[in-house]
């Protein structure tokens, strides 16, 4: 036979459940929102995931170190991000998922975690390149 549950059994039940679900909400809400996505794309370990990535997958092409601008070949991406020609983190997402003849494009590649991974750490980098 199941033990019955006392009123305040239950009251803590239901209060778990629903704790549970609106941090459950909560995380739904923040993962699917553009600035919560961004903010997620931001930590040490989607960095250190992105500069992964950018070794195996664009350092071939991309090997500029950060603040050598020399006009030749693919552009410097540490610098992408900054300056008049700066381009967005959505820009970037677009070009590296479609590709940017010659560049291929990454997008049956890359997963989209791995290529605002790969945002997140170039954009890193920008910011302590000077
Ligand atoms: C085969 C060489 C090649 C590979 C591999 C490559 N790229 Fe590129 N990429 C290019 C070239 C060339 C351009 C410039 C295209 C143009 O503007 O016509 C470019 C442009 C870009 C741009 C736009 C930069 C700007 O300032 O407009 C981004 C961002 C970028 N690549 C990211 C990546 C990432 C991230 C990877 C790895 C996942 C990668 N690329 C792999 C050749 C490559």
């Amino acid at each position: 036979m199941a033990e019955r549950l006392s009123p305040a059994h239950w009251r803590l039940l239901r209060n778990g459940i629903a704790l549970h679900l609106s941090i459950a909400l909560i995380c739904f809400a923040a993962y699917f929102s553009g600035t919560a996505a961004s903010w997620a794309a931001t930590t040490p370990s989607q960095i250190k995931h992105g500069s992964q990535i950018f070794a195996t997958r664009c350092i071939v092409c991309h090997n500029k170190q950060p603040g050598d601008n020399s006009p030749f070949g693919p552009p410097n991406l540490y610098s992408a991000f900054k300056g008049k020609a700066a381009i967005t983190a959505t820009q970037a997402e677009t070009i590296i998922t479609k590709g940017k003849s010659p560049m291929p494009p990454f997008g049956t590649v890359l997963s989209k975690n791995d290529i605002s991974s790969v945002v997140a750490y170039l954009k890193a980098q920008a910011q302590s390149a000077k």
